[in-house]
């Protein structure tokens, strides 16, 4: 037990990292949570009544503590595309044969919050910034704990002034979107084995380190430079439970996945993943993309329809750079090596 297993309730050091955009599924989370670890569902694109469903699922589906993830709204996001950012893209609307999207729609975000309050999840997190001090309030009433996602010492401090109750520290080695929120991305790339020392130095509640961990060595350094416990994306989003395409998880465990990128040409939002055709081909407009979620409206068809095809050089193929280390193709596997890891580092009788 440390003070991370102890405060979420679990027996394994190890959250399941969850995952936007539709790749979280329940099954994972259940399987992981069962396991002993702490299983996590990327919840930005529901809405409330979706949320409070998803919740009821995940009740479902495993009686120990899960882990509910939302995405803070940062200030200007815009909410329409212009023509010059569809024109940008017509050659793969054309290829593809689909259309731009008429509007810009997301959920709305109090309801979000409204929705978390009402179904209290064991635990909810959050990326992209620090969610309202009401909020945080009503939710420790309701005894939901409350994880911010920090990818500074700065950022980290800041969650900690919020009252949260533990920091996943977001090295830049991980897969998927940056959470820089205090300063611009560019800024905030600090690498995991930099930053999770210096998080635990700067605050007292729990760290909980993320990025390039998949393997037991990962989580043993991560615990040496002072981490309560490890956050795992790639590793499990490399295994059949979650919803990943089978093209991009079989990419995942190919040698493709040695050569990841941040780019911000499939969201808006800088995010790293394997490098493929749409993103060499793009590198020239890394800048002049819209923010999100405009582009990431703009290149939902084009997504969608390459998910269908499986085509993997037109997919975001979001990965960290450590999806070489990934375990076994079944979670519940995966997550028994680590465990077999950790006792056989515990247990001073073995070598
Ligand atoms: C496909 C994908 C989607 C992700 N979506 C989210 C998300 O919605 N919210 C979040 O806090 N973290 C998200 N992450 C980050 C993971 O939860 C985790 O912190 C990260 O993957 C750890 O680094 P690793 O990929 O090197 O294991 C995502 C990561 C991936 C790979």
């Amino acid at each position: 037990m440390n003070a991370f297993t102890e405060l979420a309730g679990i027996e394994l050091p190890i959250v399941q990292g969850p995952f936007g955009g539709g790749l979280s599924t329940v099954e994972l989370l259940g399987t992981v949570s069962d396991g002993g670890g702490l299983g996590s569902y990327g919840a930005h694109i529901l809405d409330g009544q979706g949320i409070v469903e998803l919740v009821a699922a995940c009740r479902a589906r495993t009686r120990r503590p899960f882990n509910i993830n939302l995405w803070v709204p940062q200030p200007g996001e815009p909410t329409a595309a212009a023509d010059a950012d569809k024109d940008r893209l017509r050659p793969y609307y054309a290829e593809l044969g689909v259309e731009p999207p008429h509007e810009i729609a997301m959920p709305d975000h109090a309801e979000q919050l409204a929705a978390i309050l009402e179904s209290a999840p064991p635990i909810a997190s959050f990326v992209m910034g620090i969610p309202d001090a009401g909020f945080l309030a009503a939710a420790r009433e309701r005894g939901i704990l409350t994880f911010g996602t920090a990818t500074t010492v700065e950022e980290a401090v800041a969650v900690q002034a919020a009252g949260m109750d533990a920091v996943v520290a977001s090295g830049s080695d991980a897969g998927g979107h940056r959470g820089a929120f205090l300063r611009p991305v560019h800024e905030s790339l600090v690498g995991t084995f930099s930053l999770i020392p210096q998080v635990a130095q700067a605050v007292s509640i729990p760290v909980v380190a993320a990025g390039g961990i998949a393997d037991g060595r990962g989580i043993a350094a991560a615990l040496l430079l002072g981490a309560d416990a490890v956050q795992i994306g790639t590793g499990f989003l490399a295994t059949e439970q979650s919803g990943a395409h089978p093209v991009h998880r079989a990419a995942l465990r190919s040698e493709r996945a040695r050569t990841t990128v941040l780019t911000r040409l499939f969201s808006g939002r800088t995010a790293r993943g394997i490098a493929n055709e749409f993103v060499r081909d793009m590198v020239a407009f890394e800048s002049d993309v819209p923010a999100y979620p405009a582009q990431n409206a703009l290149m939902t068809p084009i997504r969608q329809r390459a998910a269908q095809r499986g085509d993997l050089e037109l997919l975001n193929l979001w990965s960290g750079q450590s999806a070489a280390l990934a375990g076994s193709a079944d979670a519940s596997e995966y997550l028994a090596q680590l465990r077999e890891y950790l006792s056989a580092a515990a247990d001073p009788n073995r070598s």
